[in-house]
This record gives C-alpha cells, structure tokens and sequence, in this order.
C-alpha cells in the first residue's frame, strides 16, 4: 500500500517504532559498552526533532517534509552495525556509514511502502549526509532534503560538543577526533577561515580550541533561516565559542563569531525576519 499524502505525510510513527526495535537488536548483540550505541540512538532523535522543525517552519511540499524526517530516522543506522563490527565511529578506520545506511534500508526493506519519490530522496539524502560537500548538480528536491538533514545533524552535534567540552578533562579521543586540548596548537588556516566567513574544514585542525572555532563557522553552513535562527539561538553554540581563550591567537575569532551569532539572532528577532 502506498503512503497517502499529504494528510499523513508527517506520520511516521510505523518507522520510529522499527527503529526503536532494530536499535534494541543491536545493543542486544554488543558484547561490551553499548553507551556509544545508545547515544546515537539518542542523537538520532534529536536530529529528527530539528528536521521536523525545519520542515515545518519552511513549509516545504507534503513529501518533501516526509522525505525529510524519513532521511533524519534513518540517516545514521548503520552507526549500529558500524560499532558492532569495527568498534569506532570513524569512517576511515571503519566504512562511509551514509552508503551503508542506504544499503541496509535497502536490504531491511524500510521504505518499500514509501511513494517512488520519497524513497530515492531518502536513500540519497542517508548516502550523501555525511559527505564534506553535496554534489553540484543535485536536483532541486534532492538538495533540499539532503540539507535539510545535515543542518539538522550538525545542531545537534553542537549538543554533543558541548555537553563533552563542558565535562571534565581529560576528553574522550573519540569525541574530539585524538586532537590535543593545548594552547600552543593552533591552526592559522582555521582562524583565517573563521575570520573570513568560510566554513573551516577538519582536515586543517590542530588542536580542540580549532575545534570549537570549526563549530561555530558552521553558522555558515546553515541552508535555511530555520536552521540558521535554530543555530544562532543554540546555548551551545555560544557555550563552545566562550570557551574559547579571550587572550591570544583565538581572542579576534572568539569576537567575531560571539558577534556573528548575536547578529543573526536579533536579525531573527525582528518582525520581519531581517528580509
Ligand atoms: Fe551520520
């Protein structure tokens, strides 16, 4: 049976309820610390929270808000088995979990009820959600699904950062990719890239202040003035910049995001929407 819309495009309870279960299967195979597996579990749910949202706030067309939660669901299942049989998160040391996500939707048979169109933009959106840059020639609706769950993703990881860095030392490796938490490691290229309103990129970080710096250019990075607004007003967002060192190589940078953030929000604040 095909999946009506638009009356019951935002219902996806049937996939939630999968979810929860295949998530449950999994900790039940893990022999050691199923933490890091519930937490995506946890982080998944809050990424749809955003992406329904957004969606919602943007008023996109009945199956694209139901590609888009669908896309947020499932975009990191295969974190599940990507724990179990590798014991990392780490791609690189692993497989891509955005193209193994799609392969096991596929193999589960998760979206065969779906309408033709909402599941290749769900596949697409999974497979491409953790690549560095979209494709350019993405068509229209592809593109907006695909943004959709990645600025989604990314506000939530802002929750994820700072509820680490706001912990206590020493951090997890994991968490904040084995870089060292040192003052004398700074990576010029992220400061410039910061100062300049680009979005800075891992490969040039140096230390977990550059880190902090990285998250707040993703304001940036944001698709739409939901996620935009969504990021501006994150206690997180600001908690990560304010940890930054006020003296020193950061001090410039730290101003100039804290300032970037505060504009974006009163531009949000104004009736008009700053248009
Ligand atoms: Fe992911």
């Amino acid at each position: 049976m095909k999946t009506p819309f638009p009356s019951e495009s935002e219902d996806i309870a049937v996939h939630e309820s999968w979810f929860a279960g295949y998530a449950e299967r999994q900790y039940a195979l893990c022999e050691g610390d199923a933490g890091p597996m519930r937490l995506k579990e946890q982080h998944t749910r809050a990424v749809l929270g955003y992406a329904r949202r957004m969606a919602q706030e943007e008023g996109f067309a009945p199956h694209i808000v139901r590609a888009c939660l669908l896309a947020a669901l499932y975009h990191d299942v295969a974190r599940f088995a990507q724990y179990l049989r590798y014991g990392t998160f780490r791609d690189r040391d692993s497989r891509n979990h955005g193209l193994w996500g799609a392969a096991i939707l596929k193999r589960e048979g998760r979206l065969a009820q779906e309408d033709a169109t909402v599941r290749r933009l769900v596949l697409t959106a999974v497979a491409l959600h953790n690549r560095y840059a979209l494709p350019a020639a993405l068509p229209d609706d592809m593109a907006c699904v695909a943004w959709t769950v990645r600025d989604a993703d990314k506000l939530d990881i802002l929750r994820v950062m700072d509820e680490h860095l706001s912990g206590p030392r020493p951090y997890c490796p994991t968490v904040v990719l084995g870089l060292p938490d040192t003052a004398d490691k700074v990576s010029g290229k992220v400061l410039e890239d910061a100062l300049q309103g680009r979005v800075a990129s891992y490969t040039d970080l140096r230390s977990v202040n550059d880190f902090r710096v990285l998250l707040g250019t993703w304001l940036d990075d944001m698709h739409f003035a939901c996620s935009r607004r969504l990021f501006a007003e994150s206690p997180h967002a600001e908690r990560l910049l304010l940890g930054l060192p006020q003296e020193g190589p950061y001090a410039a940078v730290r101003a100039c995001l804290l300032r970037r953030l505060a504009s974006v929000r009163q531009q949000s604040a104004r009736p008009d929407g700053g248009a």
